[in-house]
């Protein structure tokens, strides 16, 4: 029998600013998913946050894209909006774009990330959350994990990971998808997906002849853009992921060891900046230096056989992610130190969802032909 693990986001109020949740919100989101598990919807739950994004880790058996489970997300969302209204939080209800729900919370706002699977002897996983950018930063570390020899010894020394892996790969603006096999098709991959704004890493699958069945994603990232629902820009889109680890997948420190180099995201200030991002340990998870750096929390869990949340453990909070922290904040000076000016600043195609198409209009006119 399958289980599903859910992850849904949603900013519903920062705390002062975009900075981070109130606990009150997460209280509020206790007690709607309390009494779902008391009901029987959910087994287990966890409610977190990462930055100014609540958070709702979920196990279940109700699949993927369940109303169910996506109305419970939605109410608990609601729930704390009401919260963040009460104790005037800012931005309260941010990222629900949407008045009523309708089956799916995918569309609405929120962040989705979910995957039904055939629980294994002992069931590793690690989701990931992130503040202050957008999916496409998921784009180098999952590719690191499941596709880099020089990240996962596993892909060169364990034969059960040897084969590789396959990529499905979004285009989030023509929304189109397409699977690729690494490595025979690498570099096709990383033409894409090194275009992060746009192609996107929705999920990693097995391969056949692995012991997972070829149908089960190992890895699920959320993929929503806030503005293709809003229409303009709203805040970023804070990604989440669920990765599976050990056993014929990357061990947990090939997981995380991505996160050991703050790559350059873009998401920082009013969405509109890029900077390092930098793995934090929980309590660290409160952007505040120009709304930054952009932050990432790595959870660790087991599934027990009944599909209990065993965890969480901090993930990044340790002394060997120490130096990516100092690295990041070494890079966080310098690109501070750009101001305006690109590439600190987002380029121009990025930039038409904020104030740059007020800007021209206001000078359409004051602009003539050079000789
Ligand atoms: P243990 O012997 O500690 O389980 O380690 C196995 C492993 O491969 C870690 O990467
Ligand atoms: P959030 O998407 O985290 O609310 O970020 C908004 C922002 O632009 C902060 O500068
Ligand atoms: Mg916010
Ligand atoms: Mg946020
Ligand atoms: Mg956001």
């Amino acid at each position: 029998e399958k289980i599903t693990i859910s992850v849904i986001k949603a900013d519903v109020g920062g705390w002062p600013g975009h900075s981070r949740v109130h606990p009150a919100l997460i209280e509020r989101a206790k007690e709607v998913l309390s009494e779902a598990q008391k009901e029987g919807t959910i087994i287990d739950f966890y409610v977190t946050y990462a930055g100014d994004d609540l958070q709702l880790i979920m196990t279940h058996k109700k699949g993927v894209d369940s109303s169910e489970i996506h109305g419970l997300a939605w109410e608990a969302f609601k729930k704390a909006t009401e919260v963040a209204k009460e104790l005037g939080l800012y931005g309260a209800g941010q990222d629900l774009l949407k008045d009523a729900f309708s089956g799916n919370v995918r569309g609405l706002g929120p962040s989705v990330a979910e995957m039904e699977i055939t629980l294994r002897k002992s069931e590793p996983i690690v989701t990931f959350h992130l503040d202050k950018t957008e999916p496409g930063a998921f784009n180098l570390p999952i590719f690191r994990m499941f596709a880099d020899p020089f990240n996962t010894a596993g892909l060169v020394i364990d034969p059960k990971m040897h084969m590789g892996f396959r990529f499905e790969i979004w285009d989030i603006y023509d929304h189109k998808k397409v699977i690729m096999s690494s490595p025979e098709e690498m570099y096709d991959i990383l033409a894409l997906i090194g275009a992060k704004g746009r192609y996107v890493i929705k999920r990693v699958y097995p391969k056949k002849g692995h012991p997972i069945p070829e149908d089960e994603p190992v890895a699920v990232v959320s993929t929503e853009k806030l503005y293709e629902v809003a229409g303009e820009y709203v805040g970023k889109d804070d990604p989440v992921a669920i990765v599976r680890a050990q056993s014929g997948l990357p061990a947990l420190g090939e997981v995380l060891e991505p996160f050991a180099f703050p790559h350059l995201v873009s998401g920082w200030m009013r969405g509109s900046h890029n900077g390092p991002l930098m793995p934090v340990p929980l309590k660290y998870a409160t952007p505040t230096r120009f709304d930054g750096p952009p932050r990432a929390v790595a959870l660790g869990w087991q599934i027990s056989p009944e599909g209990k949340l065993i965890g969480p453990v901090d993930l990044f909070d340790d002394p060997a992610f120490e130096w990516a922290r100092q690295k990041a904040m070494e890079i966080t000076d310098y690109m501070r130190r750009h101001g305006p000016f690109e590439p600190h600043r987002l380029p121009l195609e990025e930039m038409e969802y904020t104030t740059l198409p007020g800007v021209l209009e206001k000078l359409k006119d004051r602009f003539e032909p050079v000789e």
